[in-house]
């Protein structure tokens, strides 16, 4: 394993209110492969990846991380994270070993531009002359930079059109290859999860709600969550007429997350037991569906 997440949980407390947006995550990531971890926005995972390399500020954070090697990330808006005013090749040899000599990081820079479908000439350019394609180019650059085993891609491609998205997430599925490094992609989209990923942990509330294999998970999902999660993805063979499925309502935030089960207000399938406090699991995860 390169990565293992055991109860994970933040917690802040803001103007004396408590809120723990992510609360009681396990998972596992192995060496060398691409695990999803997918849900609506606001169930709690960028904060978990946060926490995963300890850049969760203010919080109280507790669980068992046991990260086996070297973490970058990849955010979502490029711009965000470049700094406008320096040149992308410098940007680059930041991330880089300090001891190696300052030609072997320039060459080194240049290799990288070159390894993510840039020219190696862009390195003294700026970030705002460059398009967004190219600036997470540069980004996943940037991440490679620090030899990392884990990459953790949150949202990478969100700001993006989605001839560009492809472009990006191809990108990183072939250097994370040849660099033998796992991928974490955080997405809310199972769409790319199916393409992109073998593994995925669904997320709800601060908590997993289901993981397993993609392809099991995708062609027998169990939690109604999932269900809807799935329901939801745009089918381009669908009727023309076919109404747009959603699931009802949106995800409140971690201070109002209900008793029980977090998402039976919005659950087809919610039956009394399931905002119960004594709640402890899903009837359709037990294996034991009686409905
Ligand atoms: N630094 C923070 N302080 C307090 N609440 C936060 C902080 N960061 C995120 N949150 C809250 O935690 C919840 C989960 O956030 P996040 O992990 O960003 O969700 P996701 O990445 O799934 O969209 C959100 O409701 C968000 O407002
Ligand atoms: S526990 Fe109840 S409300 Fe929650 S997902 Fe399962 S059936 Fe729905
Ligand atoms: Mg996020």
């Amino acid at each position: 394993m390169i990565l293992e997440v055991e109860n994970l949980r933040v917690e802040f407390a803001i103007d004396g209110r408590r809120s723990i947006p992510v609360n009681g995550v396990s998972f596992s990531v192995p060496k060398g492969a691409r695990v999803a971890l997918v849900g609506e926005s606001g169930c709690g995972k960028t904060l978990t990846a946060l926490a995963v390399g300890s850049l969760v500020d203010r919080a109280k954070v507790a669980g068992g991380i046991k990260l086996h090697g070297k973490i970058s990330y990849i955010f979502q808006n490029p711009m965000q994270s470049l700094d406008p005013v320096m040149r992308v090749g410098n940007q680059i040899m930041e991330g880089m070993d300090a001891s190696l000599p300052s030609s072997r990081r320039k060459e080194f820079s240049q290799e990288l531009l070159e390894a993510v479908g840039l020219p190696r000439a862009l390195a003294r350019r700026y970030p705002c002359e460059l398009s967004g394609g190219q600036q997470q180019r540069v980004m996943i650059a940037s991440a490679l930079a620090q030899n990392p085993q884990m990459l953790v891609a949150d949202e990478p491609t969100t700001a993006l059109d989605v001839t560009t998205q492809k472009e990006v997430l191809d990108l990183i599925d072939r250097v994370a290859s040849e660099r033998k490094m796992a991928v974490l992609l955080i997405t809310h989209n199972l769409g790319l999860v199916s393409r992109y990923s073998s593994y995925v942990n669904v997320m709800y509330a601060g908590k997993i709600v289901e993981s397993g294999e993609v392809k099991s998970v995708l062609a027998s999902p169990r939690h109604p969550y999932t269900k809807g999660l799935i329901a939801a993805v745009p089918r381009i063979d669908a009727p023309q007429d076919a109404p747009l499925v959603d699931i009802p309502g949106t995800v409140p935030p971690p201070w109002a997350w209900p008793q029980g089960c977090a998402f039976h207000p919005r659950c087809p399938n919610a039956l009394p037991e399931c905002s119960s406090e004594n709640f402890t699991i899903c009837r359709y995860l037990t294996g034991n569906q009686q409905f």
